[in-house]
This record gives C-alpha cells, structure tokens and sequence, in this order.
C-alpha cells in the first residue's frame, strides 16, 4: 500500500524531474535546491565558483534525499555567462522548474549610489531574470508543461529608501513575471514571483555583521534589534528561515500549484500590512 510519502510525492510530481536554481550554493538557493532534491528532483546548483557548487552538490548528494544534484558553475550578470549555463542545462536536460533566484542587495543611501550602481543591480537582478526565462520559457510552452518562478522580494511592493535601485530591481521582477504568465494561456506552464521578507541568510548575516560592528554590538544585538527597529509592521517580527521560502518556492514549483499563476507570493511574515 502506498503510504503518506508517496501520495505527497505523487501530489508534487516533481520525482526525476530537471530543476535549475541560480545562484544556490547558500542562502535561499541553496535552501530551495535541497527543498527539491528532498522531493526527488534532479537540481542543477549554480553558482560562480566551481569549488563552492562542488561542496553544494557534494553536499545535497550525502544528505540521504529522494533526488540528486548536479552543478554548473556561471556568471549570471553577462549575457555571455548566461548562455554558457544556458547551453550547459540543454546538454542536462528539459527544464520542468527554473527557480530564477540570483540577486544581489546592499544597503545604501540613494544620495550616494551612482549610476554605474543602479545599472549593476539592474544587470544582475532584473537583466539574469529576463534572459534565462527568454531561453527556458519557450521550450515550456512547446511542451505545454513547465514552472518559472521569480524570487523577488516583497521590498519589491512598498519600496524601500536605504535600498532603493535593489527595491527597483525586485518591483521590476514582479511585474516581468506577470507579463511572461501572460504568455502562458491555456498551457500547463506557469510563472510566478515570490516574494520573501528579511531572511537570515549568508548574505543577510554578513549585513548584520556590519551593521554590528559600526554600532558597536554584537552580531545577536544587532539581529534582535533589526525588526523593532526597522520592520514594525512585521507579524513574525524574525527573520524568515531560508527553508521557509524554500518550501514556498517548492510548492509553486510543484503540480500541487497548478492553479496559482501570474501572482506574486508573500512569503514576508506579514510585512505588508494588507490581507492582499
Ligand atoms: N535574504 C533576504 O533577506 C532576502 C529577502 C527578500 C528577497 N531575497 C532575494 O532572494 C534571492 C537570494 O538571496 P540570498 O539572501 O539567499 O542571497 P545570498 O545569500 O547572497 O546568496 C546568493 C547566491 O547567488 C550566487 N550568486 C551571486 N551572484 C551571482 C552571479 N552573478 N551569478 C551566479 N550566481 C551568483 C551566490 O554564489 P557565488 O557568490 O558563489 O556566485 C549565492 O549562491 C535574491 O534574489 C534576493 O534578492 C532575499
């Protein structure tokens, strides 16, 4: 008899199925890429250097999971790099998820980013989105079957002054993955954007760090500090675990999410202070 494991495996559809995530080898990425391998997914991890995409692959295969992993190392902020990782996935095989997750954030006073600045996030944020979904979106609506999902954030809705060209950026993605649902009328291929709140990720734990150190506090001080300080609105008032958007990301990815697409998914701890 089939037990509970099963049934949840078979409502996900995802055993043996193609997977990329960009820039995975930590944070939400890396989350989301042990996320699917935990549902028997085939992940292909991403990231710059070959030695850290190595450790995560090394990493995901020992965990004991139902799928597996394989890495392809590349620079998603030039077109160039893109379609080297492009090809490199073709040669892997069809896509049935893409999880568009490469982002870059820094906190800076918008009297002090320069142009240059705003042109790198748009680069790297919104130009990587726009490119991999150009080349994966087409060959998904050929098979009628397929889940894009955009990792945005929900700074991306109600802006955000000490990050403003990165609030840009992620406003940019949600609307882009809109227009790209669009295309998929009447197919079994969907594209959403998620939107996470503040996340303890590497990244954010390198932010805390400083902020910490320029107030003379310690890391823990200044992480405790964070959403009195900053986000009041905030339901959860902590920082979301990248497993909790992980999961949220799996279910969009999953055919379990079939009938949700063109919208964009909170996953913020009720930052927005809106029921929708
Ligand atoms: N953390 C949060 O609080 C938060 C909140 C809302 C939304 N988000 C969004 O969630 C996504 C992930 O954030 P995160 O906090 O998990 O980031 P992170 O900890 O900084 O990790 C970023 C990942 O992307 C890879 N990467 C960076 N630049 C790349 C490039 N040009 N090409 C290929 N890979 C690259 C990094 O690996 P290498 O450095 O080895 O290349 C790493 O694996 C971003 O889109 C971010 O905007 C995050």
């Amino acid at each position: 008899m089939a037990g509970a494991g099963d049934a949840l495996s078979a409502l996900f559809g995802l055993q043996d199925k193609f997977v990329l995530v960009t820039g995975s080898t930590q944070g939400i990425g890396k989350a989301t890429a042990k996320a699917f391998v935990a549902a028997g997914a085939k992940v292909i991890v991403n990231g710059r250097r070959q030695d850290t995409v190595d450790s995560t692959v090394a990493e995901l295969n020992s965990a004991g999971l139902a799928g597996s992993a394989v890495g392809v190392v590349g620079d998603l902020s030039t077109a160039e790099g893109i379609a080297s990782l492009a090809r490199q996935v073709d040669d892997i095989g069809a896509l049935a998820v893409l999880v568009s997750n490469v982002g870059i954030f820094e906190v800076k006073d918008f009297f002090a980013i320069p142009d240059a600045e705003w042109q790198r996030y748009f680069d790297v944020n919104v130009m990587s989105t726009v490119r991999i979904c150009r080349h994966f979106l087409g060959p998904m609506l050929q098979r009628g079957a397929g889940r894009i999902i955009i990792v945005s954030s929900e700074c991306g809705v109600r802006g955000l002054h000490t990050m403003a060209h990165y609030a840009m950026t992620k406003a940019a993605q949600i609307n882009l993955s809109r227009s790209l649902a669009e295309l998929t009328r009447s197919t079994n291929v969907t594209v959403n954007a998620v939107l996470p709140g503040p996340t303890l990720t590497e990244g954010v734990v390198e932010y805390l760090r400083g902020v910490a150190e320029a107030r003379s506090v310690t890391r823990e001080q200044a992480q405790a500090d964070y959403f009195k300080e900053n986000e009041p609105t905030s339901l959860l008032q902590r920082f979301l675990t990248p497993e909790e958007v992980a999961n949220t990301i799996l279910f969009l990815g999953s055919q379990a999410a079939s009938g949700i697409n063109g919208s964009a998914q909170r996953v913020e701890g009720g930052i927005i202070a809106t029921a929708a």
